[in-house]
């Protein structure tokens, strides 16, 4: 065991890379020929009709910067969706609006983790905590999820020392791109790892995107979060409603981190509008349509996975989130395939076929996501044999 830094899956290139998603935009718009759009998905839901009557009744309010009152009842909404869906009571003071889910971890990460710090984050993961950390001057390490472990951390592969010196901990739990949920005891049994003034992080922008087991939050039962927990987690409506820019994200957590955080925002962030607030509102309030869009994202799930097992490709179990993750084939069409990405430039090569490819050695993922259109999984079924996949190794 490595003392030093975890053995598996540093992400050297995190500053100077682009943000991956960037460029496979790109890439699908360079492509000759319609795409079957499976890497990002060009299918989208709908936004609510309360927000939709919202901004035809009242648009005057995207111009008006939300006062205290606003962020008053957007935290109360926020509170008692948060005691609904995942059963944990937490006080309004502990919960912060932000612009996007990125902005709120960037400002997060400015907040808890100074240069030099270490800082754990796990793979295959969202990038955008590992790259925000490296910006810092972090020493950011990656610990890989394992798939013969429905995607648990191996957090084996890093001493205990080194887990003990970890400044901050990312997580993000359901996992995009594995769907993979957490253990029960998996949050509690880490802080209990980590040094009291570490910060444990979960992205858990898809926390309701949860198929076969209750939706999950690693906050606390207690009527707040213990300040020396050093807890916070992120949530969003992004991924049940349409929203575009109106869908703002919001950070739930230890009292004195938040209010860092929130001071912080004043600095780094243009204040949200009174429309920004009244949608989150709103939206917090949509128990049967966030049901409806889980019932929703589970039988595109469903139709997604036996779309790809019926034209050879292996998925992993999709217990949470969007995203269908398959092992890569060993050959696409007789070519013997060397990397997830190889396997991702075949496939939109040969087949029209956008998927994301995910290489974390060993092992190598792809990814397709449940927002396609419905043509082009028709589509995708009609090409069958013509894939020729050869088993994953
Ligand atoms: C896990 C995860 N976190 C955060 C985000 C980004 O959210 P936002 O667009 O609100 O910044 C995404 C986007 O897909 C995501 O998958």
């Amino acid at each position: 065991m490595n003392e030093e830094v975890p053995t598996a899956g540093v992400p050297g290139d995190a500053v100077t890379r682009r943000y991956p998603f960037t460029e496979i935009r790109k890439r699908l718009r360079e492509h000759k020929g319609d795409v079957l759009d499976f890497a990002l998905g060009a299918w989208t839901l709908s936004p609510p009709d309360t927000v939709v009557e919202l901004l035809h009744a009242a648009p005057q309010t995207a111009v008006r910067r939300a006062g205290p009152r606003d962020f008053g009842a957007f935290a109360n909404g926020a509170v008692a969706m948060l005691r609904h869906e995942y059963g944990v009571e937490v006080a309004p003071e502990c919960v912060l609006p932000a612009p996007g889910a990125r902005a709120a971890m960037s400002a997060l990460v400015t907040c808890c983790v100074s240069a030099s710090d270490r800082v754990l984050v796990t793979e295959p993961g969202y990038p955008a905590l590992a790259y925000l950390a490296a910006r810092r001057g972090a020493e950011v390490a990656a610990v890989p999820l394992d798939p013969h472990r429905s995607f648990e951390p191996a957090f084996d592969a890093v001493s205990s020392a080194w887990l003990r010196s970890a400044m901050m901990v990312g997580l993000n739990y359901p996992n995009n791109p594995s769907g993979a949920q957490i253990p029960e005891h998996g949050f509690a049994d880490l802080r209990e790892r980590l040094a009291p003034a570490a910060t444990l992080f979960n992205d858990a922008t898809y926390a309701p995107l949860v198929y076969d087991t209750s939706p999950r939050s690693m906050l606390p039962c207690e009527p707040s979060v213990p300040a020396d927990q050093n807890v916070v987690e992120l949530h969003s409506f992004q991924k049940l409603f349409a929203l575009g820019p109106l869908g703002i994200a919001f950070l739930v957590g230890s009292e004195s981190l938040i209010n860092a955080v929130r001071d912080y925002g004043d600095f780094a962030w243009t204040p949200l509008s009174v429309l920004h607030l009244e949608v989150a509102t709103r939206c917090a309030r949509l128990t049967a349509q966030i049901r409806q869009s889980r019932e929703l994202l589970a039988a595109r799930i469903a139709l997604l996975r036996s779309t790809l097992e019926a034209v050879g490709f292996e998925p992993y179990p999709t217990p949470a989130g969007m995203y269908v993750l398959c092992r890569v084939p060993a050959s696409i069409g007789g070519t013997e395939v060397t990397g997830a990405q190889h396997a991702a430039e075949l496939l939109l090569d040969r087949y029209d076929l956008g998927v994301v490819g995910w290489d974390v050695p060993p092992n190598r993922y792809l990814r397709f996501s449940a927002m396609f259109r419905p043509e082009d999984v028709e589509t995708l079924a009609e090409l069958g044999e013509r894939l020729e996949l050869g088993a994953p190794a």
